[in-house]
């Protein structure tokens, strides 16, 4: 019978629609509903991978419409507890052009309308209370995982900007020039639209996350061209899909084996009592 259990979860974004060869493929349905599609589930270095791509394998939902709740309750009830967070992203200095890899640091959130918690204090269609808990979020990324994805892209000759803050907006638009100018004052290094709830989503689950930004354009504001545009987006992430996938393959084998975590986001639930339990 095919393995259905995974350790690391990778959910790939835009032109990531695909990731591992000699896939288990499963439906996983969860609490929240169904995830943005199958699990497909594979073996790396060794190491047992669930790949979910985030938008669907025929990018049918936008980042607004995807179930961010779901995607991570999925992945952890396969037995996921690191998750590896490859997005597109624009650049919002100069320096971080088209085809910059930046391991983030920090997240800023300028969504409106997802759900972003799996504590909101009213019964879920199964019964399970989630109660009230206030999940610390100071650092919203694994360290452990963000070192290891740093290192992976140096051993590929892709030298990664260790560090930043990712704005998330709602989208499905892209920025204006003025609100791309105003991220920039910010000192906020790189802009997507679907970091946010999936980093907090994750903490709250006791997951590790880490975010591996990929820049495809740099944002309106330090343009003087059109302004971003979708197909430019995909044919950056076209060209450096490859890269990419060997530096997430290197890093999957690079991560502690899950009972070996000390990060910070293993106790995220320290102290509080859960209405129901992590499946
Ligand atoms: N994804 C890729 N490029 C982006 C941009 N400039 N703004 C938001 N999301 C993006």
């Amino acid at each position: 019978m095919a393995n259905t259990n995974a350790e690391i979860g990778v959910i790939g974004g835009s032109g990531l629609y695909s990731f591992l060869e000699d896939v288990t493929e499963i439906q996983v349905d969860t609490p929240y509903g169904s995830p943005s599609d199958s699990l497909f589930l594979g073996e790396v270095a060794g190491r047992r991978v669930a790949f979910l791509p985030r938008h669907g394998r025929e990018h049918h939902l936008p980042p607004h419409r995807i179930n961010y709740r779901a995607n991570l309750w999925a992945l952890r009830s396969v037995g996921v507890r690191q998750v590896l967070a490859p997005c597109a992203v624009g650049g919002l200095r100069p320096e971080y052009g088209p085809g910059t890899l930046l391991v983030p640091d920090q997240l800023v959130d300028r969504t409106k309308s997802r759900v972003e918690t799996y504590f909101d204090g009213v019964p879920r269609p199964d019964g399970a209370v989630p109660n009230v808990v206030h999940t610390t979020f100071a650092d919203p990324y694994c360290p452990a995982g963000r070192a290891v994805a740093l290192k992976s892209a140096r051993a590929r000759d892709w030298e990664a900007v260790d560090g930043g803050t990712l704005v998330v907006i709602e989208g499905p638009r892209f920025s204006t020039r003025a609100e791309s100018r105003w991220f920039s004052s910010e000192g906020w290094s790189v802009v997507g639209m679907t970091g946010h709830p999936e980093a907090v989503l994750a903490r709250e689950l006791a997951l590790c996350y880490t975010a591996l930004a990929l820049v495809t354009d740099l944002d309106a504001g330090t343009e003087t061209g059109e302004g971003v545009s979708h197909t430019e987006v995909m044919r950056v992430f076209g060209e450096k899909v490859g890269h990419l996938r060997e530096v997430l393959f290197d890093a999957v084998g690079a991560l502690p084996e899950n009972d070996e975590r000390s990060c910070l986001c293993v106790d995220a639930h320290a102290g509080w009592k859960l209405g129901f339990e992590l499946p």
